[in-house]
């Protein structure tokens, strides 16, 4: 019989376990998860594969009362430059109340390195193996995550109050929290729906 170096069915689990689960569904009052977990997520998410070593990602973290700054400014970059019959007000408050519904918000960002000769879309790849490295860690701690993106995130005005170079990127924000009961169970049910099978991807050539 063959032996694997990690437990495989474990493995298995927690990859197709991971779910997105947004902050409506995190417990309140905020559960604040422990500054050794969030390093924790941090340490695997800067293990994730990069060309040329470059290591882009980069992390900005926000936690209490900033958290309630990253939801005024997104709310108020979103009534600015949403306007009209577009300006929905209910999203407008969810953009406001979002981040403090998180134990922690952090914003995905990518560094570009003067000179490299790698491709921006490989940094970019990387930035997103290293997110998925963080979400599974987070998974595997029993912790919800929601990878935000729209609104503000690709614009200057986020690289301008992140203080991202101009050549660096935001790509998004990854909220983070305790869920709520059932929370996993009712996300994993819908996604069931949805995901379709690998065999439409794949080629055997
Ligand atoms: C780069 C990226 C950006 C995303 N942005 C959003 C977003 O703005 N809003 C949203 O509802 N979900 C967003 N998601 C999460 C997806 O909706 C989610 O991954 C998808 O529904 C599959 O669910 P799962 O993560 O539970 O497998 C984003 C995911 C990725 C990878």
């Amino acid at each position: 019989m063959s032996t694997t170096p990690f437990n495989l069915s474990q493995v298995n689990e927690l990859i197709r376990s991971r779910r997105t689960i947004k902050p409506e569904d995190f417990v309140q009052p905020v559960q604040v998860i422990d500054q050794s977990i969030i390093e924790n997520l941090i340490e695997n998410a800067n293990w994730a594969p990069t060309h040329g070593m470059n290591e882009p990602w980069r992390f900005k973290i926000f936690a209490g009362e900033s958290r309630q700054k990253l939801g005024d400014f997104l709310a108020s970059w979103y009534k600015k430059n949403i306007t009209g019959d577009s300006f929905n007000p209910a999203k407008h408050q969810k953009i406001l109340t979002r981040p403090s519904f998180a134990s922690h918000v952090i914003a995905i960002c990518m560094e570009r390195k003067a000179n490299t000769k790698i491709p921006e879309i490989e940094d970019i790849e990387a930035v997103a193996c290293a997110m998925q490295n963080l979400h599974l860690t987070a998974s595997a701690y029993g912790l919800g995550g929601y990878w935000s993106s729209g609104g503000a995130t690709y614009t200057d005005d986020m690289k301008e109050a992140l203080g991202l170079g101009a050549n660096d990127r935001c790509l998004g924000f990854f909220y983070l929290g305790y869920p709520k009961e059932g929370a996993y169970e009712k996300m994993n049910q819908a996604i069931l729906l949805k995901r379709t099978d690998w065999q439409g991807k794949v080629e055997w050539i």
